[in-house]
């Protein structure tokens, strides 16, 4: 087990190092021809139905915000165990995403063969080759990670990101709302992306050992953010929950006045995820009605709002990639790497969390 884990003291810190090179592989092996085919049957579809389950969600949920605002598409997102819900609105003319690391999790198979026998074409997202879910699906496409042994997904979460992302945008151009020079100027951006992570890991890591250990003394928290930054609080949340054991809740920042400020006091932490983008002004306002409040402000902020947002801010986390589309990926990790430093000064093992599987093969 020792030589497997390659000096690092768990899986889950090796995987989340190994983001950058298993991104280049993902995008490596990510065909064009089979994108902008795939894109351009999204950009047919009815409706769009994403399905699965915990971190595969919340990708899932970034493909759905992308697809819906960049690509104009009529997006479902639903957590796979709830699929009956649209057992009367899914048919011919609709196409699902399914997302699922193993490829083996009850709750996406069971809906994935429920869309299916109502005639929707089904595209599934994994990184087990050959596993049930693609298998049983019309079109498999692939992230490219390597296996994940910790329990917590890390790398191939932000390499479902990687594919969603992709897909959306390919989607957007088959309907007209993204042009050829801009399509070029995002896959470049995106080529980018894995050196962007390395930076990320490079820069961020002994200040977020440091926030660790102040969080590691709470036994509550938020992660606030709007827009793409909803999805990626959703899931640092998730895994602040699994291996640190902290009651960490992610909702909608301009949700917070409607209740769930008012467990805020001194020195309770929130974490706000801020991308460059219109929502920056809104989110600016959250930070200050939480430190009026006397809390513990932490911010994954892009490099363009550094200047500005570190007066406001306790600690300033700054991702040095600005096109927010691309950043979720880079925010992904300072969440990774809080929610493992956390865990690790809490004196628990992140690879083995209570009560987890690694693949859940029950309903
Ligand atoms: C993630 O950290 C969890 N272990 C869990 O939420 C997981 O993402 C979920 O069970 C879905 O698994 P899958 O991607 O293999 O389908």
């Amino acid at each position: 087990e020792m030589a497997s884990k390659e000096g690092y003291s768990h899986f889950m810190l090796k995987e989340i190092h190994e983001q950058p090179m298993a991104l280049r592989n993902t995008l490596a092996g990510i065909e064009r021809d089979e994108v902008t085919k795939i894109g351009a049957e999204l950009a047919d579809a009815r409706h769009i139905f994403i399905t699965a389950s915990g971190t595969s969600l919340h990708a899932g949920l970034i493909g759905d915000y992308l697809l819906t605002t960049v690509a104009g598409a009529d997006v479902h997102t639903f957590t796979s165990s709830e699929y009956r819900k649209y057992m009367k609105t899914a048919g011919e003319g609709d196409v699902a995403i399914v997302v699922s690391q193993s490829g083996e999790t009850i709750d996406a198979l069971l809906a994935l063969r429920a869309l299916k026998s109502a005639g929707v074409k089904v595209i599934a997202i994994s990184n087990v080759m050959d596993s049930a879910i693609p298998r049983e699906s019309h079109l498999a496409i692939y992230t490219r990670t390597g296996p994940e042994i910790g329990v917590a997904a890390t790398k191939t979460f932000t390499a479902q990101l990687m594919v969603l992302t992709i897909l959306a945008m390919s989607a957007a151009a088959a309907r007209g709302y993204v042009n050829d020079d801009e399509a070029a100027y995002f896959m470049n951006e995106m080529e980018q992306v894995p050196d962007v992570v390395q930076a990320t890991l490079a820069n961020n890591e002994a200040k977020i050992k440091r926030v660790a250990a102040s969080i590691s003394r709470a036994s509550s928290m938020y992660y606030l953010g709007r827009g793409l930054g909803l999805p990626i609080s959703m899931e640092g949340a998730l895994k602040m929950k699994e291996v640190a054991y902290i009651h960490a809740e992610a909702y909608p920042a301009g949700e917070s006045k409607h209740g769930p400020i008012a467990l805020v006091e001194k020195s309770f932490p929130v974490l706000f995820t801020i991308f460059n983008d219109e929502y920056g002004e809104a989110m600016e306002g959250n930070i200050m009605e939480m430190k009026a409040r006397d809390a513990y402000a932490i911010g994954v902020i892009p490099k363009s709002l550094e200047e500005r947002l570190d007066k406001v801010l306790d600690i300033a986390i700054p991702i040095g990639v600005e096109e927010p589309a691309i950043a979720t990926i880079a925010y992904s990790v300072p969440m990774q790497l809080l929610a493992y430093y956390t865990a690790v000064a809490r004196g628990l093992d992140p690879d083995k969390p209570r009560n987890l599987a690694k693949t859940v093969t029950v309903e």
